[in-house]
């Protein structure tokens, strides 16, 4: 398999914006790192600096939760009323998307995945994450609750409660859906009428740069939002730790949603972690098997399989395994890799060469414990960081490459005799992000949806992502939930007023 490469003119406003050094937005001004320092960013596809950006520290989260604190505690912000922050919040998302084309442009150079998805999914699903929250800002309401107070007979109450938000923010994203991600926490957060320090990832800072001049532009007060990019070590763990900072927002690795928390123990900073997975998806002989053959193919290889809830654990019933197998490893070999600029690429490279190693070292480790890999198996060519879809037989529970995170473009496929003895085994992992059902019997398919440990189970698709359905980890795989009306409860939080009439 060859890597396709050809030319292709880029936007005018992209190669303007990639042009000059990024800074970091802080108190609604383009400023360099305190430090002096930039990093690079690189594009995944040819192993080229794209941009060199700003590279935030302490000193920078610093000045950016000062202001932050600013903005909540006496800037005009808190002072809006709901209706007008929603419509910040809408107007944001009606500029984002008059840039559509622009913001997938610059999601495909920085992290490579393919411009068709970026324009289709990224950059669409992040507006409709933005007009829904816009609706929540006016309607965040509390109760009012009799209360019976026996130690004060015949005493008078009124109490109700107020939704209030929850305060200043730091929000750690991480790299594989760069703009999403950012959409995601953003728009929660804004809604609520929250303050934001928003630490993109280092391999993928540029959408969230380029998003904050459209926040300027939106018309946020100053400070309202920050934008602070740089690493996870100096940058993010300074955020994670700051005790002026009131809640801490994580997505990445399940290994540093850990030592966030530790972090946050300083002032008990509120928490929200959306982690790792290894997503068992479950096809059973009675289901339309093209469906759930290509169903499963995406539900691994979207996104290059670097999707937290990817479909990495393919349970299949015996009978139909080999053709299950089959089938999702004859379209492992037609997937065309190659630039995300080329219209005809279905998967780009992986985002950086440390993944690139990482998943290779996976590939290695599972040849040694006996996997066989009858797609893929292998990198591809060296400019680039581009893998093959790969598809292992042979794997079993007790192996790495059954139990750990790949983060790439690799399923394991496991045989399973009865719904009895699979679940357990479907079970057996530290993760519980989502889960996958294929079958006609919606009996049973709901039956097994209730006994998933995970917090999204699909049946019968894959992947399916709206603003208003809640996303989140069971076990070690997160705290709380993110999109829907979920999402709220992680930006406000609950005072009870109560008044003796
Ligand atoms: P990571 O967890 O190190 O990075 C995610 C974000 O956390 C980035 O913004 C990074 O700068 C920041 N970060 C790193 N260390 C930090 C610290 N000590 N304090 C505060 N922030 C910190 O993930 P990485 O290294 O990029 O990828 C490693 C593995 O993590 C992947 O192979 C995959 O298994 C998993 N991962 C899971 C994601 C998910 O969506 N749940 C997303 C990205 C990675
Ligand atoms: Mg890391």
């Amino acid at each position: 398999m060859g890597v396709a490469v050809s030319p292709i003119q880029i936007d005018s406003r992209v190669s303007e914006f990639l042009g000059k050094t990024r800074p970091m937005l802080i108190d609604g001004k383009w400023v360099n790192a305190v430090s002096g320092k930039t990093f690079p960013t690189y594009n995944p596809a040819t192993g080229e600096v794209l941009a060199q950006v700003a590279e935030g520290d302490k000193a920078d989260i610093d000045l950016a939760v000062k202001t932050a604190r600013k903005a909540f505690d006496s800037g005009p912000w808190s002072r809006l009323t709901s209706s007008e922050r929603g419509k910040l919040v809408w107007k944001l998302a009606d500029l984002l998307e008059e840039h559509i084309e622009e913001f997938a442009t610059i999601e495909t150079l920085d992290n490579g995945k393919p411009l068709t998805v970026a324009r289709a999914a990224d950059v669409p699903l992040a507006v409709d994450m933005f007009r829904y929250m816009a609706g929540w800002s006016t309607k965040l309401e509390g109760t009012t609750i009799p209360i019976s107070v026996p130690y004060t007979p015949g005493a008078v109450y009124h109490a109700y409660t107020l939704r209030e938000p929850v305060g200043v923010v730091g929000q750690v994203i991480p790299w594989n859906f760069p703009l999403l991600m950012a959409a995601w926490k953003l728009a929660p957060a804004l809604a609520s009428g929250c303050c934001v320090i928003l630490k993109p990832a280092e391999q993928t800072p540029l959408s969230a740069l380029r998003l904050g001049e459209l926040i300027q532009e939106a018309g946020f007060p100053d400070g309202v939002v920050n934008v602070v990019p740089g690493y996870g070590e100096t940058a993010g763990a300074a955020l994670a730790a700051h005790d002026q900072v009131d809640k801490i927002a994580f997505t990445g690795s399940t290994e540093v949603g850990k030592l966030i928390v530790h972090a946050a123990t300083g002032n008990l900073k509120k928490v929200s972690l959306e982690l790792g997975g290894k997503s068992p998806n479950v096809v059973f002989k009675d289901s339309d098997l093209d469906g759930a053959i290509s169903g499963s193919a995406s539900a691994i290889f979207f996104n290059h399989g670097q999707c937290c809830c990817a479909g990495s654990r393919l349970y299949v019933e015996r009978p139909v395994f080999d053709q299950v197998v089959e089938g999702v490893a004859a379209r492992a070999k037609k997937i065309r890799v190659g630039s995300g600029l080329d219209a005809s690429t279905q998967m780009g490279p992986l985002v950086s060469q440390e993944q690139l190693n990482r998943v290779c070292n996976y590939l290695d480790i599972g040849a040694s414990e006996g996997a066989k890999a009858v797609a893929g198996g292998k990198k591809i060519g060296d400019k680039g960081y581009f893998v093959e879809p790969t598809v292992l037989t042979n794997t079993k529970e007790s192996m790495k490459v059954v139990q750990e995170e790949i983060f790439g473009p690799v399923v394991a496929a496991i045989p399973f005799d009865n719904v009895e003895e699979l679940m357990p085994r479907a079970n057996d992992t530290v993760y519980g992000l989502a889960a996958g059902i294929w079958t006609k019997d919606i009996s049973k398919a709901h039956r097994l949806a209730a006994s998933m440990r995970a917090g999204t189970v699909w049946i019968n698709c894959y992947n399916i992502f709206d603003a208003a359905l809640p996303f989140g980890g069971y076990k070690q795989s997160g705290w709380g939930r993110e999109m829907g009306k979920d999402a709220l409860e992680l930006y406000t939080q609950t005072k009870a007023v109560c008044t003796r009439l």
